[in-house]
């Protein structure tokens, strides 16, 4: 298949449509990682206690703006992390990151859609797919393709989000109370996949599946605010038709970056969440 190294993939100066998406995902991404810093800190030390032998190839599977990519180079000093992607745009900051950090030669972007089968790899020692494998059009397929590209006693560490997090107190002050929880239920994405048979029936043995509480408590720092900001305007997008114009009016106020009521001024904010981790080996 088609891969390009990202050293030759320039991001685009009008963002316009699906770009404009990918620039927004890519600002949360961003947001995601510093806001929830301590979490992947803890998460890749768990990984640490896990690794059979201190990892040298590291895979980072749909890695986006590099957040796991980076956390696991910075955690694993001697690992060489491939960081594989559909998007250039992601790519590109990743590469930019890296390099501010002094990781560009062991960070290394990979421009590949997973979905055509996997890019041309060496073997590796650790998988990492973080809130991607419920993106791939076949997902055991990509799964598959981890299983054959791990040494025996490589680890997969397979992360997703259980549910969108959660900023805002029962009342903010503007509408009626409540808004948040009728954003969701007015969105009601279904329940998180649960990948444990995925994993066993590609021939995984599963080590763990960890919950990972995140519950920050106000005040928060203005990255929080920010990345808070980001995402409710993310589900703004989705609700027109779907709630009372109260209660949009109400969002629409809680986003207005000058207003009151605004996300950005608010001491009252908190993220709750909670994401999974399976950990699992091939033996
Ligand atoms: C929600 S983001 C998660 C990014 C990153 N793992 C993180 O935790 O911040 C999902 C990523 O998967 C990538 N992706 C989706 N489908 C893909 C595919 N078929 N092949 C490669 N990457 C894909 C997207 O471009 C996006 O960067």
């Amino acid at each position: 298949m088609n891969t390009t190294e990202t050293s030759t993939v320039h991001s685009h100066q009008n963002h316009t449509g699906a770009d404009a998406d990918t620039v927004a995902m890519a600002e949360m991404l961003e947001l995601d990682a510093e806001v929830l810093g301590t979490y992947l800190s803890e998460l890749t030390a768990w990984l640490d206690e896990l690794t059979d032998r201190e990892p040298r190839r590291i895979v980072d599977l749909g890695s986006g703006t590099g957040t796991g990519a980076i956390a696991l180079a910075r955690r694993f000093a001697r690992a060489d992390v491939t960081a594989v992607d559909l998007s250039p745009q992601m790519l590109h900051r990743l590469t930019k990151k890296a390099s501010a950090l002094g990781l560009a030669d062991r960070v290394i972007g990979v421009q590949a859609d997973l979905n055509d089968g996997w890019p041309t790899l060496d073997t590796c020692d650790l998988v990492w797919a973080a809130a991607s494998l419920h993106h791939m059009a076949d997902p055991d397929h990509v799964l598959a393709g981890a299983f054959d590209a791990l040494r025996p006693g490589g680890l997969l560490a397979l992360t997703e989000m259980d549910f969108f997090p959660r900023f805002l107190p029962d009342d903010i002050g503007v509408g009626s109370p409540g808004l948040e929880a009728r954003i969701h239920a007015a969105l009601s994405p279904g329940p998180a996949v649960d990948w444990t048979d995925h994993l066993a029936r590609t021939g995984f043995a599963l080590e763990a599946r960890r919950p990972f509480t995140i519950d920050l408590p106000a005040p928060l720092p203005t990255a929080a605010a920010r990345y808070a900001q980001v995402c409710l305007r993310k589900l703004r997008s989705h609700l027109d038709e779907q709630l009372p114009a109260e209660d949009l009016a109400a969002l629409d106020a809680v986003l207005d970056s000058e207003g009151p009521h605004s996300v950005l001024r608010r001491e009252d904010l908190t993220v709750r969440t909670t994401r999974t981790t399976w950990a699992a080996r091939r033996l």
